[in-house]
């Protein structure tokens, strides 16, 4: 009698294990999140915009559950590679080199690099960026470009796109060189800034993914056509950038 209570209760713990280990399989989605609109902190601390619903619908049809790590932009990638997140998605550019590193996804947006002055600013095209001070956040193909182009000492880093463009507000740099729509929001934030029409680079953004995890790149990218064939991607988009 002790054996058989002691064997259903093995085949039922068994049984809860499945069921629970099944159901919380976790997709860990790292980000930066001060990218509005495709990641930013709402007003309740929660981290939304384009690339987090992107992942929630993906995390859904995996039967997954979304958790979203924020972190610093320029440390995404080793945490991709070291498997401390499962998927990088940050607004991120597919470039040659960062695809030496990772994997990336099929693209789902895309991305141009423009330049925000101030508005009585003397600048009107990419080539009087020279010898200007130029604000960037670090490790961002922005960054990579301009540090190539006009030279790391006149490059000047931040952690993150607003502290950028918090320091072309008090002068202490010429401008920022950062992606169109979280340029939009920046300066619908702040006043005295616009955005020159001259585009610096057009670009594509791409989830990362380990280049040991191929049955996560596999099942991301077919969950992501099966999203964008249905509309779901597309609305997500205009849900965030009302067409203008
Ligand atoms: N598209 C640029 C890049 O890949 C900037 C991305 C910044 N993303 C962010 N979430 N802060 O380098």
């Amino acid at each position: 009698m002790k054996k058989l209570l002691a064997l259903i209760l093995a085949v039922l713990m068994m049984v809860a294990c499945f069921a629970g280990c099944g159901s919380s399989e976790k997709l860990v989605m790292g980000t930066n999140a001060s990218f509005p609109p495709y990641e930013f902190v709402d007003d309740n601390g929660k981290i939304v915009g384009i690339d987090a619903e992107i992942a929630e619908v993906i995390a859904e049809k995996l039967g997954m559950e979304l958790e979203i790590k924020d972190m610093e932009f320029d440390s995404l990638l080793t945490a991709v590679q070291s498997k401390t997140i499962d998927v990088a998605l940050a607004g991120m550019t597919v470039t040659d080199e960062r695809k030496l590193a990772v994997n990336f996804s099929d693209t789902y947006a895309t991305g141009v690099q423009v330049i925000i002055v101030n508005e009585a600013s003397d600048i009107k095209t990419v080539d009087d960026l020279k010898n200007k001070k130029i604000g960037v956040q670090a490790g961002t193909t922005g960054d990579i470009y301009c540090t190539d182009e006009f030279g790391q000492e006149n490059v000047k880093q931040y952690q993150n796109g607003a502290l950028a463009v918090a320091a072309l507000k008090n002068n202490q740099v010429d401008c920022v060189v950062i992606d169109n729509e979280p340029a939009k929001n920046y300066v619908k934030a702040n006043q005295g800034l616009k955005i020159l029409e001259t585009e610096y680079a057009v670009e594509d953004y791409a989830a990362a993914i380990s280049k040991e995890n191929n049955e996560l790149l596999e099942k991301f990218n077919k969950a992501l056509s099966e999203l964008k064939a249905d509309g779901t991607i597309d609305n997500i988009i205009k849900k965030y950038i009302p067409a203008e």
